[in-house]
């Protein structure tokens, strides 16, 4: 279905942002934020409720026009007018609340939007949908990313919380040609549909697609992560790599209690902080 759009050089990130700014009348929720994901990773997202990170992944997706700071895509800069716009460029967004139409089928909810029309008088005149087409081109797809739900005629909402889950990622991943974002992927799901979920995420990167994952839950982020980007009070406070730290260290970084220094080494920047979260750490 799709071919990733390869990056200028293999140092080059796929999409990066320098010093965006958005303000919602007195509330600033992306304050000089800088964002960079390179080819090929899963880079998480995490920080806490309101740190900004919906606002930020809005404007890397079209959703939000920042006021300003710098968007580039594969090395060049670009100002997306819309969530469409950010589509025409190959990034695809899996939201929280899933954007399927439950009544509609799986081969139907992979193309909404996109329906292939009939090649001859009938879809030419009529616009009469291909949807023997677009079940073969479905099925494909699915089977590529080893995704089993049995009959792609089924209607969505016959399916469960993961199944649908499985459906939004695929036609993220069907589509995308640069990047694929998910907002809280696992947030409603169970233990076997989030494993699920994950290695989806894992086929997508093996593909050549780089996903930006938000998340609250620190182990899948540990699972899952090649680096994670932590935001605090509407900026990047820190790329790690999740072999660096442990998961109480990357929640004291989120938390302010901990600072990561240029060299990648932490530091205590709030004593009590650090003592209530429990890391041990030398300059305490
Ligand atoms: N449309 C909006 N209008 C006004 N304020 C907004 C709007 N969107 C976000 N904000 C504010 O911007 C800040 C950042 O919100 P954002 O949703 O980006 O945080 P978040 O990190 O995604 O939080 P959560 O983990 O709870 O999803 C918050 O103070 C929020 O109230
Ligand atoms: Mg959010």
């Amino acid at each position: 279905m799709n071919t990733p759009d390869k990056s200028a050089a293999p140092d080059t990130p796929v999409l990066s942002a320098r010093n965006l700014v958005k303000r919602y009348g007195h509330v600033t929720a992306i304050d000089g934020a800088d964002f960079d994901l390179m080819p090929g990773e899963v880079l998480a997202v995490i920080g806490d409720n309101g740190a900004g990170k919906s606002s930020l992944i809005k404007a890397l997706t079209g959703a939000v026009i920042p006021d300003s700071g710098e968007i580039r895509l594969h090395g060049e800069p670009i100002r997306f007018t819309g969530p469409q716009d950010a589509h025409g460029h190959g990034i695809e967004t899996v939201y929280q609340d899933l954007a399927v139409a439950p009544s509609m089928d799986i081969a139907s909810n992979m193309f909404l939007g996109r329906e292939l029309r009939r090649k001859d008088l009938l879809g030419r005149a009529l616009r009469m949908l291909d949807k023997k087409a677009m079940r073969a081109r479905a099925a494909e797809h699915m089977a590529e990313l080893k995704i089993g739900l049995g009959s792609l005629t089924q209607p969505v909402e016959t399916l469960s919380g993961g199944q649908r889950q499985a459906v939004a990622v695929a036609r993220a991943a069907a589509w995308a040609r640069s990047v694929v974002v998910m907002d809280e992927p696992t947030a409603a799901l169970g233990v076997k549909e989030s494993a699920q979920v994950l290695d989806l995420i894992r086929r997508v990167r093996d593909k050549g697609i780089p996903v930006i994952l938000i998340s609250h839950n620190m182990p899948h982020v540990f699972e899952i992560a090649d680096r994670i980007h932590v935001h605090r009070l509407g900026r990047r406070a820190a790329v790690i790599r999740p072999s660096d730290h442990s998961m109480a260290e990357v929640v004291a970084i989120m938390t302010g209690a901990l600072r990561v220094e240029a060299d990648g080494a932490t530091s205590v920047a709030d004593h009590r902080a650090v003592d209530a979260v429990g890391v041990g750490h030398d300059d305490g």
